[in-house]
């Protein structure tokens, strides 16, 4: 329970990271001493750089480890850019957790397939720890994610750990290849007709794109997945991050409240029309 959610909380920047050439990963910690911060998978948190502006980032870290925050940060325009210039030590306000998270309970029994394309693996990598540090409680785990080159895959070396684990099936596909790919080429959409899971016991957690999204749940429905077995995330312009001001309105929903994770036959009449 967030006791203020316009107040913004100050944490120090201790770690950046650089992933691709124009995203990062930074880790914060809080000012006050033994503060922890839970949050669910798939949530977001609202970002102030002091004298900048504030925008919405999902929490990309592991949620068992609650003394740090970690975000993944592609920086397109001004607020992200000031993000980038941060260094050890510096401080930003925090607001949140924001929004809905992953259906990591209801997956229980169940095989889960995570399908992502360019900056969605950051938003799932939560749900994909929580997932692993139970692995008894599901069927099987499945990671697609499709980048758009070599050099825009984040989590390089995390995901090659994955890939040699045998409790999760990785596979990983590019756009267009470049250096020295050997891997697959193609959307990640073509990886979803071999995928190791079974259709009528399967959820799905799909980020990316609206258009990638698009495509991968028509390819999902065609392996035979039904529309309220599979989850979204979508993003929107927003300010509160509370259902307060209206900024991020989805038809009926509010995109930083009802979601960001939507089960698709809620959603399925308004998913794809633009700004509506
Ligand atoms: C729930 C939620 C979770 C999010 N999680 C993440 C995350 O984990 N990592 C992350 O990097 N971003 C994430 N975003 C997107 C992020 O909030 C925006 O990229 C950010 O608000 C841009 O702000 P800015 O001031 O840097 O850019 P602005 O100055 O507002 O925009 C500059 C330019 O970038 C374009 N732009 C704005 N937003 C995006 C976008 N999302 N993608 C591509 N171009 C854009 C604008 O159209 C404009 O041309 C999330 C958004 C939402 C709603
Ligand atoms: S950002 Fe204000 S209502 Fe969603």
């Amino acid at each position: 329970m967030i006791e203020n959610p316009m107040l913004a909380e100050p944490y120090a920047v201790r770690r950046m990271q650089q992933e691709t050439y124009d995203t990062f990963t930074f880790e914060l910690e809080p000012k006050s001493k033994g503060r922890a911060f839970s949050f669910a998978p798939g949530q977001f948190n609202m970002l102030y750089v002091f004298g900048v502006g504030e925008v919405p980032i999902s929490i990309s870290g592991d949620p068992a480890k609650s003394e740090t925050l970690v975000h993944t940060t592609r920086a397109v325009g001004t607020v992200t850019n000031a993000m980038w210039k941060l260094r050890n030590g510096d401080i930003l306000g925090v607001r949140g957790p924001f929004g809905t998270g992953w259906p990591v309970e209801e997956a229980k029994g169940k095989d889960v397939v995570i399908v992502t394309g360019g900056l969605g693996l950051p938003p799932l990598r939560p749900s994909l720890y929580q997932l692993l540090s139970r692995k008894q409680e599901y069927g099987k785990l499945v990671l697609l994610y499709g980048a758009r080159t070599p050099e825009d895959i984040v989590y390089g070396q995390e995901v090659e750990q994955w890939r040699k684990r045998s409790d999760l099936a990785v596979d990983v596909t590019v756009d267009r290849a470049t250096g020295q790919w050997r891997g697959n080429v193609g959307v990640v959409t073509t990886l979803i007709p071999k995928a190791p899971f079974d259709p009528a016991n399967t959820i799905a957690m799909v980020c990316g794109p609206e258009i990638m999204m698009r495509f991968t749940i028509a390819e999902l429905q065609r392996r035979g997945i039904p529309d309220k077995s599979i989850y979204l995330s979508m993003e929107r312009n927003m300010k509160c991050g509370f259902g307060f001001c209206g900024h991020c309105q989805f038809g009926p929903f509010f995109v930083c409240k009802d979601g960001p994770v939507f089960r698709y036959d809620r959603v399925k009449p308004f998913f794809g029309r633009g700004e509506i």
